[in-house]
């Protein structure tokens, strides 16, 4: 396939390939010289329409250590305050020769659109689609998973059978708790959801995962859990809860934390805000990958980019389209 829209769309031999390659890529990292040659000649434009630290940075990255030429497209600052649309905006890039297309946008589809709408052939990478896909973020959560649970060296070729994830806090909005569920599913982990009952999507009872309301009885029985960022940004103020009583319930403090079995992981994908949804104490603790994720994020992407741009030897396993 060109394109990575969903992490839906990856099948269980497309993750795991990522993972492995992930894993190559990180030894590029390890080096004192942390560049390959492979992406040389190729022009990758990020197109951030939304706000971001981590992806829109370790995307750079990415394309910087395969030598790709590197083209950063903010909204804020460009012709889109004067009304120009997505397809104008994509097809002045494309005129200008680029290969690939890393989108962020808050509108849900948007990366979907500009992959299957015939305006541009580069390839199309969502980078976060408002409420929908992040499937990098889910790509590095199971990367940084199957480290910490299986073993760096152990985990190559494994998936995550049987491990049990607890994703917690606003899934209504969360477009990285889709893509988890998605993908943790497809690589044979059990999700289950903790959430209040106003922060959960309509039709979540058809997720491939269980939901709960109690987060004190998942937590012992969990390999790992997932804290998510309550995004008022998203929310109508009438739908905000109340910090305390948010806080009370499903929040992640010390207590709360010594529930989780010895080898169990606290994961944020970051932005956090400390004291809503995680303490201080936890996000510092030792058990918290968050800087740890953000770390394999530039792996995992640089073997995305790989995969989708790097050559017919490194296409992902999915059949390409027969005119290719
Ligand atoms: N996790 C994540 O997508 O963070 P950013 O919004 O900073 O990119």
């Amino acid at each position: 396939q060109r394109h990575l829209i969903s992490a839906a769309d990856l099948s269980r031999d497309d993750a795991v390939l990522i993972l492995d390659t992930a894993e190559e890529m990180a030894r590029v990292a390890d080096r004192p010289i942390k560049k390959l040659p492979t992406l040389r000649g190729r022009t990758v434009v990020n197109l951030f329409f939304e706000d971001s630290t981590r992806t829109r940075i370790s995307f750079e990255a990415a394309e910087k250590r395969l030598s790709a030429d590197v083209i950063n497209f903010s909204a804020k600052g460009s012709s889109v305050s004067k009304g120009e649309s997505l397809k104008d905006t994509a097809q002045t890039l494309e005129a200008m020769g680029v290969d690939a297309v890393v989108i962020r946008h808050s509108a849900s589809g948007a990366p979907h659109r500009l992959a299957n709408s015939g305006w541009i052939d580069a390839t199309v990478i969502n980078a976060g689609d408002g409420t929908h896909q992040h499937p990098t973020q889910a790509l590095l959560d199971a990367f940084t998973l199957r480290r910490r649970l299986v073993g760096r060296d152990a985990g190559i070729g494994q998936d995550l059978s049987g491990r049990r994830v607890t994703i917690v806090g606003d899934v209504l909005h969360s477009r990285v708790a889709r893509s988890n569920v998605d993908l943790l599913h497809t690589l044979g982990a059990e999700v289950t959801l903790v959430a209040p009952p106003t922060l959960l999507p309509v039709g979540v009872e058809s997720w491939p995962c269980e939901v709960s309301y109690d987060l004190d009885a998942s937590l012992p029985k969990c390999d790992a859990v997932m804290m998510l960022r309550v995004q008022r940004e998203r929310m109508n103020a009438a739908f905000f809860p109340t910090e305390r009583e948010y806080s009370r319930r499903y929040g992640l403090d010390a207590d709360r934390m010594a529930r989780l079995p010895d080898h169990a992981v606290v994961m944020h994908p970051g932005p956090m805000v400390r004291g809503m949804e995680i303490t201080a104490e936890v996000a510092d603790s030792g058990r918290c990958t968050a800087v740890e994720q953000v770390a394999n994020g530039v792996h995992i992407r640089m073997a995305v980019l790989y995969l989708l741009l790097g050559g017919k030897e490194s296409a992902l396993t999915s059949p390409r389209p027969a005119e290719e």
